[in-house]
């Protein structure tokens, strides 16, 4: 479908369930789509259907229930902001706002290119750094309005993430401290372990 390394990858994970129940691979194989195209296009949609001997509209069925699948593609760097509790309470809302206006779209959409995507997103486990975006992997904390643009410039030079701080009234980007494992952070031990 997608050359063959796609079609290997489909084959390694179907191998990991046992023939009769391939179709529970459709959830890896998806990934597999998405790694490629970016979304998962309507030709997948009939592939994987008659591949897992099911209809297109099952397979629609799971594409759409996650947020992780997407019909139609997102951009190529998608900003997921949350807006769970702790980080509308910290003004999410106007992050977004002010993400729309920089990028020229709205919320759920791609801006004109494609080079970007803003999505909201439910609790990211970072609530004590909000508010907070994930994209490409990479966590953004402690986002204000007037930090947006330094976000964006990160992602266009390749991202790695970060937390804003606020140094004379303006914002900053510092990278991100990666905490030590508990057994360097100085935690005692029991004698004899
Ligand atoms: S509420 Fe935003 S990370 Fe938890």
């Amino acid at each position: 479908m997608y050359g063959k390394e796609f079609e290997d990858e489909i084959e390694r994970v179907e191998s990991r369930f046992p023939p009769e129940r391939k179709r529970a691979a459709l959830m890896l194989a998806l990934h597999a789509v998405q790694g490629v195209k970016g979304h998962v296009p309507d030709e997948a949609v009939e592939w994987l259907a008659l591949r897992y001997d099911t209809s297109p509209a099952d397979i629609l069925g799971v594409v759409s229930f996650y947020t992780m699948f997407h019909e139609t593609h997102p951009g190529k760097h998608v900003i997921w902001l949350c807006r769970t509790f702790s980080c509308q309470l910290m003004g999410s809302g106007r992050v977004m706002e002010a993400f729309e206006e920089a990028l020229g779209c709205q919320a759920g959409d791609v801006a004109e290119g494609g080079e970007f995507g803003l999505r909201w997103m439910e609790c990211l486990a970072a609530c004590d750094k909000a508010p907070c975006a994930l994209v490409d992997d990479d966590m953004y904390e402690d986002l204000s309005p007037e930090s947006v643009g330094l976000v964006i410039d990160k992602i266009r030079q390749g991202g790695g993430g970060g937390r804003i701080v606020a140094e004379g009234g303006s914002p900053r980007l510092l990278p991100l401290q990666v905490p030590a494992p508990a057994g360097d952070a100085g935690i005692p031990r029991k004698a004899g372990r």
